[in-house]
């Protein structure tokens, strides 16, 4: 079995947070790609690495009560998480269970669509992390990324610390194994698998000041903070000055950011 390296993101209340603000800014997204499969009444679908929930509800919704959803994680702490998100919410068709996405103990061709949402991009192991969700579904059903391309990120004005930060989550995630442009690198090993059908759709969100998702960038750091001094690649210091500075620019009214571009890629297994 492939060991993952360190995951780059800390499992605190403030990063469940940061997952859930990212997942409610990003519903309208997702939601598009679920509507262009055709995402129906009965369907058996799983969400790997789910997370504190990640696009539980969607498919909820859309399979409705006589389909059903399966949620993993390899994190015991975000799944207890999602459980009181989900009991909260009513979803009586979604259900969670710990999985190791690099030692999967699930039927094989049992899901009529398997989803990823920011998975490679925190664990890399591209192949082997695609060839496993393959493997669980069923001929005629859909694989389905959302993965990250971090060129994404831009701000305007421009302004040198967001810059700054953004080279740091790019050289912390790629210190610690992980791969925060892992979208443009899933496309060829999608196409390899022979899906028909197969779709690109990269789509942003943006941020004004105010908005829920604008401390993007400054809270994913925080959460990695500990590999950043860890692997010598900031001192605590200049992270503070730069992280206060940030957040200043993007407090002003006049400033707009956008986020990591979301990679979407989906396609049918041949029946
Ligand atoms: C960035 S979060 C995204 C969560 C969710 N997909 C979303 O979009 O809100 C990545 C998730 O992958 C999970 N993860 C990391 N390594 C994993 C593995 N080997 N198997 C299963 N899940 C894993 C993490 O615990 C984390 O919850």
């Amino acid at each position: 079995m492939t060991k993952a390296k360190a995951y780059p993101l800390d499992r605190s209340d403030r990063e469940f947070k940061r997952l859930r603000i990212q997942a409610e800014a990003l519903a309208a997204e997702s939601d598009v790609m679920l509507q262009r499969i055709g995402v129906g009444s009965g369907w058996n679908c799983l969400d790997i690495g789910c997370g504190v929930g990640g696009i539980t509800d969607l498919l909820s919704a859309r399979v409705g009560p006589s389909g059903h959803v399966l949620g993993v994680d390899l994190d015991e702490s975000s799944l207890v998480a999602a459980r009181g998100w989900a009991e909260g919410l009513n979803l009586d068709n979604v259900s969670f269970q710990q999985a190791n996405v690099l030692a999967l103990d699930l039927p094989a061709e049992s899901f009529d669509l398997v989803h990823m949402r920011y998975v490679v991009t925190t664990i890399r192991h591209y192949e082997e992390v695609i060839r496993n969700a393959y493997a669980l579904v069923k001929p005629g059903g859909w694989l389905v990324l959302e993965e990250s391309d971090s060129e994404g990120l831009h701000c305007y004005p421009e302004h040198p610390a967001w810059y700054r930060l953004k080279t740091l989550l790019q050289d912390v995630f790629d210190a610690v194994g992980a791969d925060t442009r892992a979208g443009r690198r899933c496309w060829p090993i999608m196409r390899a698998l022979g899906l028909e059908g197969l779709s690109f759709r990269p789509c942003q969100a943006g941020c004004r000041s105010g908005d829920d998702l604008v401390d993007y960038l400054p809270q994913t750091i925080i959460s990695s903070r500990r590999f950043v001094a860890e692997h010598g690649l900031m001192e605590d210091a200049e992270l503070d000055r730069l992280i206060a500075d940030c957040r200043a620019h993007l407090a002003d009214l006049d400033t707009l950011s956008t986020n990591v571009t979301l990679v979407q890629i989906w396609g049918r297994k041949p029946e």
